[in-house]
Parts: C-alpha cells; structure tokens; sequence
C-alpha cells in the first residue's frame, strides 16, 4: 500500500497498549486511543483523579512520543503528525466512534488490543478476597468481550474497503510473560513494585509514601494496576513481531510494511 494509505495509523487501545512509538517514524501519522495504559499526559489537562504518575511515554523511554490531545501546544503542525487520545480510566466507547471518522479521513491501518489479563492485577486480587491467585469472575469476563472484539475486528476489515485491522491479543501476551515468568527474569508476578497497603500491594497507588521494591525489573506489576517497564517491552516485541496467536491476522511490523 502507498504513502496514502501509511498516512494514518490507529490503535485503539482497551488496556493494554504499548508500542505506539517504535514504529512512528515509518509512518506519517500515529493516533493513539486507550486508558492509562497508553496515556501520554492528557490527564494533566483534566480535572480527575486518575492523572498518570508520570507519562507512559517517557516510562518507556521514548523520547518523542506521541503529543497528548489535550496539551495547550499541541496545535498546528504537531497535530498532523499524530495525536494521543489516551486518557486513564478510559472506556471503550470513545474510541470506537473516532474509528469510522479516522476511515474516513483516510486512516487504512489500525490495532486493536484485546483486554488483558485484568483479574490477575494487584487491585483485583487485593479486593477479591476470596481470590486465590486471580479474580477469575473478571478474567471470564475480559475472554468474552476479547472473543466478541475479535470478531469484530474481522468484520472491520471486511466492511471497510481497503483497511486492515489487526488484533493484538494482550491477555494472551501477559499469560506468557505470567506462565513464563521465570524465563523472562521475573520473581514475582503478582504484586506491586511500588506498595503501601494490601497483602499485594494493590489497595493504594504509587504514591510519595510508597515502599518501591529494590529491583522492579523481577516485578510484573509496578503498581496496583500497571506492569512494569519490563514487561511493556516483552509484549511490545510480541506485538511487532509475534505469531499469530498474539497479533493476528498479522503481526504490527507486517501491518506496518503492508
Ligand atoms: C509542549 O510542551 C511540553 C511541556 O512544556 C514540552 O515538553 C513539549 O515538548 C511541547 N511539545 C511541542 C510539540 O512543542
Ligand atoms: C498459561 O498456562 C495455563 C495453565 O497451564 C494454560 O491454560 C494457558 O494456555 C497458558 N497460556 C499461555 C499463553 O501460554
Ligand atoms: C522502519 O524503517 C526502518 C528503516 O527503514 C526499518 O529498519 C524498520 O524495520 C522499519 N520498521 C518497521 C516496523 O517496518
């Protein structure tokens, strides 16, 4: 496909979302949609209690990431390179309106990610107290809207002549990296790095009086509800380039090359 269709590049993001920047420069445009996750600072700009403690982007040390929607200077120019929408405790239905007007406005290439794992973090198994390891009511929960997303992307690429949509399985990559755990150099998939109250860690944000762990590249989770740096780079590199059970029906790097 040519330079029009690269023009602009969506992802849609439910939870978890990471790689918004390690590809922008063979793209024109880059709009990023999603909850904290992917948050690059909007939430600065609003009054909410959900503000990010610090802006993903820099977290995943990229230096220039994708300019928040809401910054007082991002205008003019800078908008036509690409946006970021992302704003914490987002839901779904924001973004999916934004995806039709995106198509019409040329937009040909987008990711949607599947919800994670969203029952296997520290917030869920702290305030589930019958949960063993995972709140399974929630993972249940997160494998049916996942199954229906899935085939809702398809029906996407289908309806819209000339797109594609590809679906990044994110509850699929955390179970590896869980299930993998080891391998991958992490010693506790379960708790926060950065704690105050909970037996995970998972009552309280990361917030100035929190204890941080001594290493938090052995950690998964670095606070109640995000992971950690480690781990958005694992799932990155199965995003770009994994097989189909992560990314499907192609992986980003061949979205992005097609
Ligand atoms: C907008 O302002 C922020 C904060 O001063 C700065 O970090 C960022 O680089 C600016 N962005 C642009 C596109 O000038
Ligand atoms: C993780 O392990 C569980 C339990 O053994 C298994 O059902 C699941 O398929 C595994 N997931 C991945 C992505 O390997
Ligand atoms: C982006 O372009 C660079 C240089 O041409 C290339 O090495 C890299 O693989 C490209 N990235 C993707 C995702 O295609």
């Amino acid at each position: 496909m040519g330079t029009i269709t690269n023009k602009l590049f969506v992802m849609c993001s439910i939870l978890l979302q990471v790689l918004s920047i390690c590809f922008a420069h063979n793209i024109t445009a880059f709009f990023v949609f999603g909850d904290s996750l992917v948050e690059a600072g909007n939430n600065y700009y609003i009054d909410t209690l959900a503000a990010p403690g610090f802006p993903n982007g820099e977290e995943l040390g990229f230096k220039d990431y994708t300019p928040p929607f809401l910054a007082p200077n991002t205008t003019g120019d800078v908008i036509l390179k690409g946006v970021n929408y992302a704003s914490s405790g987002a839901g779904i239905l924001q973004a999916t309106g934004s995806l039709f007007r995106l198509y019409k406005m040329d937009a040909r290439k987008f990711v949607v990610s599947s919800v994670a794992k969203v029952g296997c973090i520290p917030f869920e198994i702290d305030t589930h107290i019958c949960a063993q390891d995972c709140a399974d009511s929630l993972n249940n929960f997160a494998k049916l809207l996942n199954s229906k997303l899935k085939s809702l992307v398809g029906v996407l690429t289908n309806s819209l002549t000339g797109s594609l949509f590809v679906y990044v399985d994110n509850y699929a990559i955390i179970e590896d990296i869980i299930n993998n755990s080891r391998s991958y150099g992490f010693e506790n998939t379960d708790s926060a790095c950065c704690k105050v109250i909970g037996r995970h860690g998972g009552l309280i944000p990361c917030i100035a009086v929190s204890r941080v762990c001594p290493d938090r590249r052995k950690y998964v989770f670095w606070d109640p509800f995000h992971p950690t740096e480690s781990v958005f780079l694992i799932a990155a590199k199965h995003q770009m380039d994994g097989g189909p059970e992560y990314a499907s029906p192609v992986n980003i790097r061949q979205l992005v090359n097609s």
